[in-house]
């Protein structure tokens, strides 16, 4: 039998291809209208070199770090992914993986497993939720994070509904009904190892959403209903947002798919504990610059306040400490750990962040350091106009108007 173990990234999406399903496999590719965003997250690393030293090097490799109040062994977080179809354990292989390599996972809205196995398996388990119903809706499903133990609160509101690719959407049916199994039938016969995975479970998927329903085990709505009922919920407001965060109470709450300066600053307003600087992977507004290029403005301007993460693009250790080199606490990685998944289960889950941590370790021993709080922007070298600085003029004015507005309180003195 061939070896299971894959030594990059590319070469577990190469696997995935291979054997997931082509409507399967595009789902995950994603991306939005002309792919500009989600090429940019990738091309955007890229253009971004190191300047290693020569001697007097360490090999002291210091990775733990504190994120969302969790003590994680290496500072790469499992991004917040729908994994329907991908694997038959799906989410909760790959709560296993960050376990048993140390680290903390976002568990999507639209994830096939409910959270409850999902946190079982991995306590440092952060709940994602899109604002989909009323405000009854949403606390109903925050009570439910609450008594399963979510160790943390994403909440993803970066999405506008954009559809269409130029290179084709897959077919993905609504259920596995007869219809889906005629237009599947002559892609999945093609996919043996894929279908004996499924087979040997005896189910299907089924493409239900079980977290999207307030009491544990009730009836799911499939991916498609859940879609539609979101479409027609209200786009929420920052007051939505800081009563969320309200709501949730004292643990952890980041707000993902941050990309401008003025919006950091309201997030952080809103009593936000983290956000992640991100573009949805490509997948919400295509033409979004890609996400490292507006990090180091909203890290300059909030990371000081927050937690600052980023994700979008991360396919390699190098490119971890190219984020943290911009002011990312942490990063979280999507796909990547999609393609593990697809290779080879919860194996190739894990596989994937050995494949991250070694690459940062080598990324510490070049740039001479010995832990990942010294990277800084001198460790890289960065072409002229590299970055986007999104609304941060605007949020700059908005300073000065708050200052003008409220000129400074003399200071009271004692004396006469
Ligand atoms: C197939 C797929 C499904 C996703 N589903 C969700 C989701 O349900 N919730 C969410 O917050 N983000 C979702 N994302 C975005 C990821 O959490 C993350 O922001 C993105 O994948 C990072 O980019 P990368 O794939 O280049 O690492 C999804 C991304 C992909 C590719």
């Amino acid at each position: 039998m061939a070896n299971a173990w894959f030594e990059s990234v590319a070469e577990a999406q190469r696997r995935a291809k291979k054997r997931l399903p082509k409507g399967v496999y595009g789902a995950l590719v994603a991306g939005s209208e002309r792919g500009l965003t989600v090429d940019d997250n990738i091309a955007a690393f890229a253009e971004l070199g190191f300047a290693p030293h020569t001697a007097g090097l360490s090999n002291d490799k210091r990775m733990a770090t504190r994120v969302m109040g969790q003590d994680i062994s290496l500072p790469v977080l499992i991004s917040p992914t729908g994994v329907q179809a991908v694997h038959p354990d799906g989410e909760v292989a790959v709560a296993r993986a960050a376990a048993a390599r140390g680290t903390a996972i976002g568990l999507s809205s639209m994830a096939s497993k409910p959270m409850e196995e999902v946190i079982a398996a991995n306590p440092k388990t952060f709940f994602q939720l899109y604002w989909v119903g009323d405000r009854d809706v949403m606390a109903a499903k925050v009570e439910r994070a609450r008594n399963a133990g979510a160790a943390g609160l994403i909440a993803t509101l970066d999405w506008s509904f954009s559809y269409g690719r130029d290179w084709g959407s897959p077919f993905i049916p609504e259920r596995i009904n007869l219809e889906a199994v005629r237009r599947y039938a002559p892609q999945v016969a093609l996919k043996p190892s894929w279908l004996w995975e499924f087979a040997k479970t005896k189910k299907l998927p089924d493409l239900t959403v079980p977290n999207m329903v307030a009491t544990p085990g009730a009836p799911a709505p499939t991916f498609f209903e859940a879609y539609g009922q979101w479409m027609q919920s209200p786009m929420p407001t920052w007051a939505d947002v800081a009563w969320l965060r309200e709501l949730w109470g004292d643990k952890p709450f980041m707000l993902k798919g941050v990309m401008r300066v003025d919006d950091a600053r309201r997030a952080v307003d809103a009593g936000v504990s983290a956000i992640s600087v991100s573009n949805h992977g490509g997948n919400n507004l295509d033409g979004t610059p890609a996400a490292i290029r507006a990090l180091p403005a909203v890290a300059a301007a909030v990371g000081d306040q927050v937690e600052v993460l980023l994700d979008g693009g991360i396919r390699r250790g190098g490119d971890v400490a190219k984020a943290l080199a911009l002011g990312a606490k942490a990063v979280m990685i999507g796909r990547a750990y999609l393609w593990g998944l697809a290779a080879n289960g919860q194996a190739g889950v894990e596989n994937v962040l050995d494949l991250m941590r070694d690459g940062l370790g080598s990324a510490l021993i070049g740039l001479g350091h010995e832990s990942v709080d010294q990277f800084t922007p001198d460790d890289l070298v960065i072409p002229a106009g590299f970055e986007r600085r999104l609304g941060a003029e605007i949020a700059q004015q908005a300073v000065e108007q708050a200052a003008t507005a409220a000129p400074a309180q003399p200071r009271k003195t004692t004396a006469g």
